[in-house]
């Protein structure tokens, strides 16, 4: 088979650039290891900045989430008892959309179909060659036999796990990694959130988080420790769990119900560099993971993709080279800039075990200092909206 982009995963990342390219007459394919119905039954994240939104539109699959997303001006932040809203709107002009990553996911797969773009799922050893030189190719394995994809490019779009980031291993890859000592116990219920705008909880016996999917189904989080086990866990333990971190009023609010759905999640920054590898390149949880505190992880796969598929059409359209050089170095200064907010809001609001009262002291004081000033909420605020794209003169980004 022959294409003009192989694309190896289909998660957000890969899915978007095969619907933007897709819809500029660029052909692709779309390599997943899983399949359809896996893909779907992943749980993650669901706070999309604006930029984010318009790539969906962009890409035609942002219907839905129009109808369906809440637009949210704003958040809590509680701290020593005490509820501060940071305005987002008020302060930036711009506000985010919370709206669940599978939805998004389910939304670009429903477009691939309608539009004939071809996603080979449970494709097994997929693997990128020769993307140093001018004819590279993938191949994978299904049904017994080995296949052959041939192309003009691959894009990694296989997350942190995936087959991309290993073939460039030992090959000028540099990485930074900073691991947390602890972990996310997440739950989804179907009851109502305590309220309609999300609460970022510190509290002396850890983090906590108020989510949402929608008016009826509730995310809610509490930090735990790494060797935690999600069985030693009843729906009523972490119920009580959370109203404990919660001031008095929003714990009384708080709606309990079985739950659907409880994991746990580590908490990981880490950043891969370059994100180019001659004709091959990587995008979003491939080149790098964010904790989920700021809920940066889904926005920053499609800054990656604005980036990529920029570049793509030019090379197609445009035959310039420019946009697909400048990839690396444009999608790794966002890529830093949201992994240091992210850093930082996780460290602000969580319990380190290294740092006990004095530490609890010093968040308190930082975030009374940060909902007092309005230069510090702002700076909150522009971050948690998402920073700008760097884009061409000329041309349109999401904030211009
Ligand atoms: N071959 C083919 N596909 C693979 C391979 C492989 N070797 N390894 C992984 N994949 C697939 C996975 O099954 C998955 O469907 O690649 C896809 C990667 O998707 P994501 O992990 O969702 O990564 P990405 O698309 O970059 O999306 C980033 O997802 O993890 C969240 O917080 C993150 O919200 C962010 C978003
Ligand atoms: C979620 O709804 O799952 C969520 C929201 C905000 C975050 C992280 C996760 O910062």
């Amino acid at each position: 088979m022959r294409t003009q982009v192989a694309i190896i995963g289909s998660g957000p990342s890969g899915l978007l650039l095969g619907q933007l390219l897709t819809n500029a007459g660029i052909d692709n394919v779309i390599l997943e290891r899983v399949t359809k119905d896996y893909v779907l039954g992943r749980i993650r994240a669901g706070v999309l900045e604006d930029g984010t939104t318009r790539m969906l539109d962009e890409a035609k699959a942002g219907e839905r989430m129009h109808a369906q997303g809440l637009p949210h001006d704003g958040f809590d932040l509680t701290f020593a008892g005490r509820h501060h809203r940071i305005d987002l709107f008020e302060l930036t002009g711009r506000r985010v959309t919370v709206y669940g990553q599978t939805e998004v996911t389910r939304d670009l797969m429903d477009k691939r179909e309608e539009t004939g773009g071809l996603t080979i799922y449970e494709a097994a050893n997929v693997t990128p060659h020769d993307f140093d030189e001018a004819k590279p190719y993938v191949t994978y394995e299904k049904d017994g036999a080995t296949h052959r994809v041939d192309c003009d490019f691959i894009a990694g779009c296989d997350g942190f796990h995936g087959a991309s980031r290993k073939a460039v291993e030992g090959n000028g890859l540099d990485v930074f990694e900073r691991v947390y000592p602890f972990g996310w116990l997440g739950i989804v219920a179907d009851v109502p959130p305590v309220s309609h705008e999300l609460i970022y909880a510190n509290h002396p016996r850890g983090f906590a988080l108020c989510s949402m999917r929608s008016n009826t189904r509730s995310r809610y989080y509490v930090q735990c420790a790494l060797d935690e086990k999600v069985e030693e866990w009843s729906d009523d333990r972490f119920w009580d769990e959370l109203r404990r971190r919660l001031p008095a009023e929003s714990a009384a609010a708080v709606t309990t119900g079985p739950s659907i759905e409880k994991s746990i999640a580590p908490l990981r920054s880490f950043v891969a560099e370059p994100m180019r590898f001659g004709r091959l390149f990587l995008v979003g949880d491939a080149a790098h993971i964010v904790p989920p505190t700021g809920a940066k992880g889904l926005n920053l796969a499609a800054s990656d993709v604005r980036y990529l598929f920029d570049g793509l059409r030019e090379h197609y359209q445009e035959r310039s080279e420019a946009g697909l050089d400048a990839y690396s170095a444009k999608a790794l200064a966002r890529v830093w800039k949201a992994e240091r907010f992210s850093w930082w809001m996780t460290n602000t609001m969580h319990r380190f075990p290294d740092t006990g009262a004095f530490g609890q002291r010093i968040q308190e004081a930082e975030l009374d200092y940060l909902v007092h000033s309005r230069a510090a909420s702002t700076s909150l605020a522009e971050n948690y909206v998402g920073l700008p794209y760097q884009v061409a003169e000329g041309k349109t980004g999401p904030t211009g």
